[in-house]
This record gives C-alpha cells, sequence and structure tokens, in this order.
C-alpha cells in the first residue's frame, strides 16, 4: 500500500504513521523527520532546511523532492510506504507520481485527516517530545505521569523549536496557502478520503484502518479485472 496522510500542522499524522506503518508493515517516511535527521547529522541539506524549518516555511520543493525521491528509493520501500508531509504543494504531489510510476507503483489512498485551528492549536502547543527515545506526548491529550520525564526511558521533554507560538500560527498559514489545494488536487482524482481528526487516536485510527482497507480491496479489484 502506498498511503499519503495529508492534515494541518498538529493533526496527528505523525501518530497515527507511526502506528499504521506498525500494524501495516510498510515504513512511515515522514518528510519533517528526515529534515529533522538531517539537521542533527549537521548535513548541507540540514543547513539549507534549517532556515526555512525554523520561520515555519516550506522547504524549497526540489530539495524536498530529491530528499524524498532518494528515501523512497531504499529497498524497504518496496512493499509499500505511509507518507506523513509530504507531498505538501502540487508540485510535490507531480513529483510524487511520476516517482511511483517509475517504480511502476501509484497511490492507494491519500487520507485527509480534518481538524479545526483551534484543536491545531491546542495539540501543538500541548506536545512534548522525549529528547532521548522521541517518544510523543500532549499536555493536554497523553501527558507524562512526571512532568517533563518520559514514562517510558525517563528521557527529558522538550518542545519542538517550531512549536513556538509565533511559529505555529505562521505554520498554519503556510498550511492553508500552499498544502489545502491539494485537498481539491487528490478530490479530483478520485482519491481523497476525508478522516475525522477531531476524535481521539483510536477513533482516528479505526476511521484510517477502514479507509485503507477498502482501497485495498478497490486495488485488487483493479488488478484482477486487468
Ligand atoms: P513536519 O514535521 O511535517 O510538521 P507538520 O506538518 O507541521 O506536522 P506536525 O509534525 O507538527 O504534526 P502532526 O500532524 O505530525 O501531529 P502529531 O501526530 O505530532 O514539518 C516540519 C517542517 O519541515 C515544516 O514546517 C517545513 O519547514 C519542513 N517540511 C516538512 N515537510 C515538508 C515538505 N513536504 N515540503 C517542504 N517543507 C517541508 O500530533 C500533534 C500532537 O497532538 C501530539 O502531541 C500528539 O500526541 C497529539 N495528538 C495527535 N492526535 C491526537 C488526537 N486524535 N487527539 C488528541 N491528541 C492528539
Ligand atoms: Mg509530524
Amino acid at each position: 500500500m502506498n498511503i499519503v496522510l495529508l492534515g494541518g500542522p498538529g493533526s496527528g499524522k505523525g501518530t497515527q504513521a507511526k502506528t499504521l506503518s506498525e500494524m501495516l508493515h510498510v515504513p512511515h517516511v515522514a518528510s519533517g523527520d528526515l529534515f529533522r535527521e538531517h539537521l542533527k547529522n549537521q548535513t548541507s541539506l540540514g543547513e539549507t532546511a534549517q532556515a526555512y524549518i525554523n520561520r515555519g516555511e516550506l522547504v524549497p520543493d526540489q530539495v524536498t523532492i530529491g530528499m524524498v525521491r532518494e528515501r523512497l528509493g531504499l529497498p524497504d520501500c518496496q512493499a509499500g510506504v505511509i507518507l506523513d508531509g509530504f507531498p505538501r504543494t502540487v508540485p510535490q504531489a507531480e513529483a510524487l507520481e511520476g516517482m511511483l510510476s517509475e517504480l511502476g507503483r501509484r497511490l492507494d489512498v491519500v487520507a485527509y485527516i480534518e481538524v479545526s485551528l483551534e484543536t491545531l492549536l491546542k495539540r501543538l502547543s500541548g506536545r512534548l517530545i522525549c529528547a532521548q527515545c522521541g517518544f510523543v506526548y500532549n499536555l493536554y491529550f497523553g501527558p507524562p505521569k512526571i512532568a517533563g520525564r518520559c514514562d517510558a526511558c525517563g528521557g527529558s521533554l522538550e518542545q519542538r523549536q517550531d512549536d513556538r507560538p509565533e511559529i505555529q500560527r505562521h505554520r498554519i498559514e503556510v498550511y492553508w496557502e500552499q498544502t489545502v489545494p491539494l485537498i481539491d488536487y487528490y478530490q479530483r482524482l478520485g482519491k481523497l478520503t476525508r478522516i475525522d481528526g477531531e476524535q481521539d487516536i483510536a477513533g482516528v485510527q479505526g476511521q484510517l484502518l477502514t479507509a485503507i482497507r477498502a482501497a485495498g480491496r478497490r486495488t485488487r479489484r483493479k488488478g484482477s479485472k486487468s
């Protein structure tokens, strides 16, 4: 299965992709995580991306597409992929179609996780991440047992640099301007499934799984007719 999770900053893409990846045994490829990995490793790509990420703006398409193309070419992506945060612009979506068709594949489902502005802001403001193991908490929706400490490994919890209030708002504006047009784009291609992202994590997961299974059945039917 080749799946795209579409949604605003804080809509729950990463949370859902992590679980789906474990359940479906396909890798979770998150463009934001790939950028953060480059930043940590101080690569030249990381240096290029840093200023954009810190300002809450999108990294230029060429850089992002090149990075994702490389990741999708790795052997673990052969059986499928769950894309989180990519594509985020129409040129990225067009590039993705090209990449997949070069590999003889196509997108099975684009799940748009719909969440109100109020909820996005609350989730972003409450998010804390363990500096040691990467586990994601939320002060409002899933707090740690001991403030500031990871339940799993005892590591210290940190706020993501781009979750600061002034950057949060800008990321959401950028999302409205540059990513929301993708909703129409995929709707016209007949690939879009809307998911009610206001539900709790388990509720969103259930709806996503139903959509993915339905897409899988459609793909198998098409395959058996051709
Ligand atoms: P990226 O890391 O992709 O950030 P984002 O899209 O802004 O999304 P987030 O990671 O903030 O949110 P999420 O939807 O994953 O939510 P999460 O599951 O963590 O990108 C960062 C930057 O990199 C961009 O700004 C840009 O600069 C650059 N970049 C990345 N991709 C790019 C691209 N394609 N092109 C160009 N530039 C790119 O959940 C949030 C919180 O809510 C958590 O605390 C979680 O526990 C909680 N939560 C989740 N679901 C629920 C629920 N159902 N109920 C209650 N709480 C919930
Ligand atoms: Mg994320």
